[in-house]
C-alpha cells in the first residue's frame, strides 16, 4: 500500500516502473527476459535504455505500451497504476510499418485516424508538423521512394501525432549509416526540445545515448536488470563538440566498459 501510494504520488514523474519482471513460457521452455526493473521518466526528460541485443529492451517497451503484460511489478503512467496504457503513449516499435500504398501524408495521418480526429483538423496538424520538421516537400511521396532516414522521420512524426507527449522509441536509428544517424539525432533533439515531449529511447550506441540523453540506464545481458544509472551532465543544447569534451569521453569509457562485460560473441 505504502509503495503504491508513493508511486502514484511521485509528482513530476510521467512514468515509473517498480520491480517489473517478465518470463516468456513456450511449453516447458522458459525465457526470463526481465529481472526486476525499476526506472522513471520525468516530465520533459530524455531517458535512454542501453543494453546488449536480446537482453529484453523491446520486451520492456511492449509492456510499457500495454501490448504485453508484466508478470509482476508496478507501472504508473501519469500517476495511474491501474489503467490500460494502450493508446496513451506514442510507441514507435523497432520495425515501424509504413504502409507502402499510402503517401507520407497519409501515413502520418494514421496516428490521428486511430484517435478519430476529424479529417480537416487532422490534415492541418499533419501539415504543420511535416512543414516544421522538414518533410513538407515529401508529403505526396510513397515510402518506397524515400531514403531510410526520411522513412524514420515519417514514422517518428506519425508517432508524435498519435501521442505527442510521451514517446517510446525503440532503436529508431539502428539501421541507418553513421552520418545519417548524426543528422537524425540532431533532428530528434530539435523535435524533443520544441515539442516538450518526454522520451524513453532504446539504443545500443553509446555515443548516441550520451548525445541525446539526460539519463541513461545501462542494462545487463538477459534477463535485463539495471547495472547502472548514469546522469548525463553535459550542457544543452548539445553539439557535436559536446561529445569531444573530457566529461563526455569519460562517460563513454564508463558505459563501454560496462557493456563490453555483458556482451557475448
Ligand atoms: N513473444 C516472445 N516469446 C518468446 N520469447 C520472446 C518473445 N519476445 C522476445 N522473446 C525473447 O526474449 C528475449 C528478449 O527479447 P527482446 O526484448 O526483443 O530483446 P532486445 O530488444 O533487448 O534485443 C530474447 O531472448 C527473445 O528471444
Ligand atoms: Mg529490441
Amino acid at each position: 500500500m505504502g509503495k503504491e501510494m508513493s508511486l502514484a504520488r511521485s509528482k513530476m514523474a510521467r512514468l515509473t516502473l517498480q520491480g517489473v519482471t517478465r518470463t516468456y513460457r513456450e511449453g516447458r521452455r522458459r525465457v526470463e527476459a526481465l529481472a526486476p526493473i525499476d526506472l522513471s521518466v520525468e516530465q520533459g526528460e530524455f531517458v535512454t535504455l542501453i543494453g546488449p541485443s536480446g537482453c529484453g529492451k523491446s520486451t520492456l517497451f511492449n509492456i510499457i505500451a500495454g501490448v504485453d503484460r508484466a508478470d509482476s511489478g508496478q507501472i504508473a503512467l501519469d500517476g495511474d497504476l491501474q489503467g490500460d496504457r494502450r493508446g496513451k503513449v506514442g510507441y514507435m516499435p523497432q520495425q515501424p510499418l509504413l504502409l507502402p500504398w499510402r503517401t507520407v501524408e497519409e501515413n502520418v495521418l494514421l496516428g490521428l485516424d486511430v484517435r478519430h480526429v476529424p479529417r480537416g483538423e487532422a490534415l492541418q496538424q499533419a501539415h504543420a508538423l511535416l512543414e516544421r520538421f522538414g518533410l513538407a516537400e515529401f508529403a505526396e511521396h510513397y515510402p518506397a521512394t524515400l531514403s531510410g532516414g526520411m522513412r524514420q522521420r515519417v514514422a517518428l512524426l506519425r508517432t508524435v501525432l498519435f501521442n505527442s507527449s510521451f514517446l517510446l522509441l525503440d532503436e529508431p536509428f539502428g539501421a541507418l549509416d553513421a552520418l545519417t544517424r548524426i543528422v537524425m539525432q540532431r533532428w530528434l533533439l530539435e523535435l524533443w526540445e520544441s515539442l516538450h515531449v518526454s522520451v524513453l529511447f532504446i539504443t545500443h550506441d553509446v555515443r548516441e545515448a550520451i548525445f541525446l540523453s539526460d539519463r541513461i540506464y545501462v542494462l545487463s545481458a538477459r534477463p535485463a536488470r539495471i547495472l547502472r544509472t548514469v546522469e548525463v551532465d553535459l550542457p544543452r543544447p548539445r553539439r557535436q563538440e559536446s561529445l569531444a569534451t573530457e566529461r563526455a569521453l569519460q562517460l563513454e569509457q564508463e558505459l563501454l566498459e560496462l557493456l563490453v562485460k555483458e556482451q557475448t560473441v
